[in-house]
């Protein structure tokens, strides 16, 4: 089922999620929920969906990266589930790049998130999952992660000025770069 997104303003956008129970994993609504995310993000083209975006106060995102129109240029990031999510920072230098957000529509902002991130957090099955993430996909899971603490791109942002439109962002940005090269 394809869900409505919550833009900024929404009192839950900015709402800090709660933990998932072993318990609410476990149930078929919990299953059925994450499909549905994983459907929403992928009809909107989404890189990622936190739960707090759909209007739930749950520890729950859908990340992947796969040819997508939004972001043409980033690398592939399998379908992944996090639940609880914790990150550790292993690599503190940071990296500068274009970010926008199904919350905050029609938006891009250049914003630095760290390089490199070990994520601990449970799967939709409630499995243990422990990796190490970098570059875009660090990216995405600190974007995500954000969300779930009520957070959102736009408060990393060091220099307003970079915020930008997409028709603009395409030309002004994407377009010239293409032209340089
Ligand atoms: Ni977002």
């Amino acid at each position: 089922m394809i869900l409505k997104v919550a833009r900024l303003g929404h009192p839950i956008v900015r709402t800090r999620a709660r933990e998932v129970t072993h318990e609410e994993i476990a149930g078929a609504e919990f299953q059925a929920l994450v499909d549905s995310m994983i459907e929403t993000m992928r009809e909107y083209n989404g890189v990622g969906l936190a739960a707090t975006q759909i209007h739930l106060s749950l520890q729950l995102a859908v990340l992947e990266v796969n040819g997508n129109p939004r972001y043409p240029e980033a690398e592939a990031v399998p379908l992944t589930v996090l639940v609880n999510p914790r990150l550790t920072i292993l690599d503190d230098s940071r990296i500068v790049g274009w970010e926008g957000c199904l919350s905050i529509p029609d938006l891009r902002g250049a914003v630095p998130r760290y390089k490199r991130v070990r994520v601990q957090a449970l799967g939709r099955r409630g499995e243990e999952l422990d990796f190490e993430a970098s570059d875009f996909h660090a990216r995405v899971i600190q974007h995500e992660t954000d969300h779930l603490r009520g957070e959102v791109y736009l408060d990393r942002l060091p220099d307003m000025h970079s915020l930008s439109h997409l028709a603009e962002f395409q030309r002004f940005v994407v377009d010239a770069r293409a032209r340089q090269s």
